[in-house]
């Protein structure tokens, strides 16, 4: 294996390569991963800025998670365990046992007519199930499409529109706290919204929860659809054929298609598992998310299983399942070295046990390093984190674009200084800058828009699915040779990059990255709002919450408070209770410039009580004035 693939070298070696020789560093890295056609080159231009990633490459993703490891003796290995908080159970899977559950229900699929190309939409909570069909799909070359199980039945109908599925792969339902979801009703909801109803539905029974394939007619049982079936194969596909299609939010209410490849992820994302987690065969990760976001797409499934090492799979939260103690208990139980999860769940443990009593009944030895993403890690929640864990606490910065960290500090090189507040120096093959609206570089601690020079290295998305001139349109066309993060920020003196916040409407509640355009469009359907505007405001425990404004039409007769039930309903019911909309305020006119456009980012600042300045080309500076006073903020 080259240098690259090695961890403990030089970062600035690492980084230097990766710019100067593009080829040799990735080709290297590629070593890592076992092909069918091993690739000749990384990195086609010729379409640029459609860049592709060992173009004449074969290989297949779940051989590499499963199959190589059972080939080369890991068989007996834990691949997965379920740890569930919600059932107080816990099961293991060694790679022997995935690699039987993946490749007969990859048969099962199959059965179904289910081929290379052909798309399968996830709607799933978190249960091994949901891992099983995601490298099924990947086994037989299919596109898999998660959909987070939060998203109401709306959300759902429109990554199928979108996607345009051949099955659907659910289970009956997912457990929070309290009350059982169920999916069936919502997943019944969705196909009739949607004029792509896939052919085939299959369906996971859990026990605990009630709906069953055989209430639906047409629909399959997860466990007939394998006993008709036999086990199968893998099929090789190009490095450059899709994995998957996964919808993130966009600045309006129509959810991006993130399309990732085969060989460029597979590449990427084990040579973060040792160069940024530095975990290898053997050891034990937990990424205490979602399959339905990126960072459980990566981090939860395909990484630990492309490098050999186990994924802990977790059905709870981090506090009230039962307690704030749960994660120490995953972490001691299953001998955890590397926690992945997200600033807000931290926060949530805080505010629950201040003094970290809980970790006095866990021994959390295992664990070498706590990493945070999904939202910038707040300098005092990094400080509690590393005062009480005593392990380093990373901060890291990535999008569901990228599929894997564009800014970290990286364990398995020399690992660096820690700066509260930053996700440290960007990872080989990034080339982030910071620009001001005219593109052109900003000094070091000025604040712009963070963009990535092209092109973006391997495992990134290859574009939107089906939608090249969205595409362009959202990342590439602002600064022609750049992609635009979408996120502001800083770099320092030292190169340590800040990042601030978004710089368009997409806002983050407790990690999970929502589009205010979206909830705009909910709350503009009730009968009595004539215009509206949701901004995302500074939230204690969340990061963000959305705050919605409403202007009312003339003559609209109705209360505050039923307006606001009303509203509340329809956001959950068409968008999920993760939007936690909860907050509506009447006012009698938005802020807008002239050409019309509402003032969203000064509403914002209004309202977390920030200074801000009246932009030039406002309409009517008076809106704005009622509305400081209505938010009490300190004003221009
Ligand atoms: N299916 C259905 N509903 C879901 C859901 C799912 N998969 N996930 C969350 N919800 C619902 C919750 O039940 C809750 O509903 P409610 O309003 O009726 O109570 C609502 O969505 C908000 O849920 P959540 O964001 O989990 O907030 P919470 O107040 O219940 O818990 C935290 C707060 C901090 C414990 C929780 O947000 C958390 O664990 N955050 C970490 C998130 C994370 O890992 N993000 C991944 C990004 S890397
Ligand atoms: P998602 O696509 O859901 O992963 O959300 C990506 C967005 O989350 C980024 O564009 C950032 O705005 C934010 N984000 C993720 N990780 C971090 C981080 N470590 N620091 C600051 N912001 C982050």
């Amino acid at each position: 294996m080259s240098s690259v693939g090695h961890a403990n070298g030089g970062y600035a070696e690492a980084f230097g390569q990766s710019v100067e020789d593009p080829e040799g560093f990735w080709l290297g890295a590629a070593e890592a991963i076992d092909w069918v056609a091993p690739p000749t080159r990384a990195l086609d231009d010729s379409a640029a800025p459609m860049y592709r990633w060992f173009p004449d490459a074969r290989m297949n993703t779940c051989f590499n998670a499963l199959d190589r490891h059972v080939a080369a003796g890991r068989g007996e290995q834990a691949a997965l365990i379920y740890d569930s908080a919600m059932l107080g159970t816990t099961r293991t899977y060694s790679y022997a046992q995935l690699l039987d559950e993946v490749s007969r229900f990859a048969g099962g699929l199959a059965a179904q007519g289910i081929s290379a190309g052909d798309r399968v939409v996830v709607y799933m909570p978190m249960i091994p199930e949901a891992a099983v069909a995601m490298l099924a799909c990947a086994r037989i070359g299919a596109i898999h499409s998660v959909v987070f199980g939060g998203f109401a039945a709306a959300e759902l109908a429109a990554r199928i529109d979108d996607a345009q599925p051949k099955a659907l792969v659910t289970a009956s339902g997912g457990l929070e706290p309290g009350r059982t979801i169920e999916y069936l009703p919502l997943v019944e909801r969705a196909l009739g919204l949607t004029a792509q109803a896939p052919a085939t539905v299959i369906v996971k029974k859990r026990e605990q929860i009630p709906g069953a394939a055989s209430d639906y007619p047409g629909w399959l049982d997860w466990d007939d659809a394998v006993a008709a079936a036999g086990p199968v194969d893998c099929v090789p596909v190009a490095a450059t054929d899709p994995l998957y299609i996964l919808y993130t939010s966009g600045t309006t209410g129509k959810p991006k298609g993130v399309v990732r490849d085969n060989g460029g992820h597979a590449v990427a994302l084990a040579w973060s598992m040792r160069n940024i987690y530095d975990i290898g065969p053997g050891q034990v990760m937990w990424t205490a998310s979602d399959v339905g976001w990126v960072v459980g797409h990566s981090y939860i499934v395909y990484a630990p299983l492309l490098v050999g090492a186990t994924t802990v799979m977790y059905e709870g939260k981090p506090v009230g399942t039962p307690d704030a103690g749960a994660f120490w208990r995953v972490i001691a139980e299953h001998k955890v070295r590397a926690l992945f999860t997200a600033p807000t769940a931290i926060r949530a443990i805080r505010k629950e046990d201040p003094d970290a009593k809980e970790l006095a009944h866990y021994d959390i030895s295992s664990m070498t390093t706590l990493f945070a993403a999904g939202e910038r890690l707040d300098p005092d929640t990094y400080e509690w984190a590393t005062r009480e864990l005593g392990v380093p606490v990373i901060d890291h910065w990535w999008q569901t674009e990228t599929g894997w960290a564009i800014c970290a500090n990286l364990r398995g090189l020399d690992p660096m200084p820690i700066k509260a507040g930053s996700p440290t120096v960007p990872v080989p093959g990034y080339r982030v800058q910071v620009v001001d609206a005219e593109g052109a570089e900003v000094e070091a601690g000025a604040e712009g828009n963070i963009v990535i020079a092209l092109p973006l290295p391997p495992g990134t998305l290859a574009g939107l699915w089906r939608d090249e001139e969205r595409y362009v349109k959202s990342y590439l066309a602002t600064f022609p040779g750049y992609y635009l993060t979408g996120d502001s920020g800083y770099v320092d003196a030292d190169g340590y990059v800040f990042v601030l916040g978004r710089s368009d409407d997409v806002i983050n509640v407790a990690g999970h990255r929502l589009s205010t355009g979206a909830m705009e469009a909910v709350v503009a359907q009730h009968a009595a709002v004539a215009e509206c505007a949701v901004v995302g405001i500074k939230d204690e425990l969340k990061g963000q919450r959305p705050s919605g404004y409403v202007v009312l039409k003339a003559g609209a007769e109705v209360e505050p408070e039923q307006l606001r039930t009303e509203l509340v309903a329809m956001v959950r019911d068409q968008i999920g209770a993760v939007a936690t909309f909860r907050d509506v305020t009447v006012v009698q006119a938005l802020p807008k410039t002239r050409s019309g456009k509402i003032l969203r980012k000064t509403m914002r600042q209004i309202a977390d009580h920030e200074d801000y300045t009246v932009p030039s080309t406002i309409e009517d500076p008076a809106v704005l004035d009622a509305l400081t006073r209505l938010l009490g903020g300190p004003g221009a």
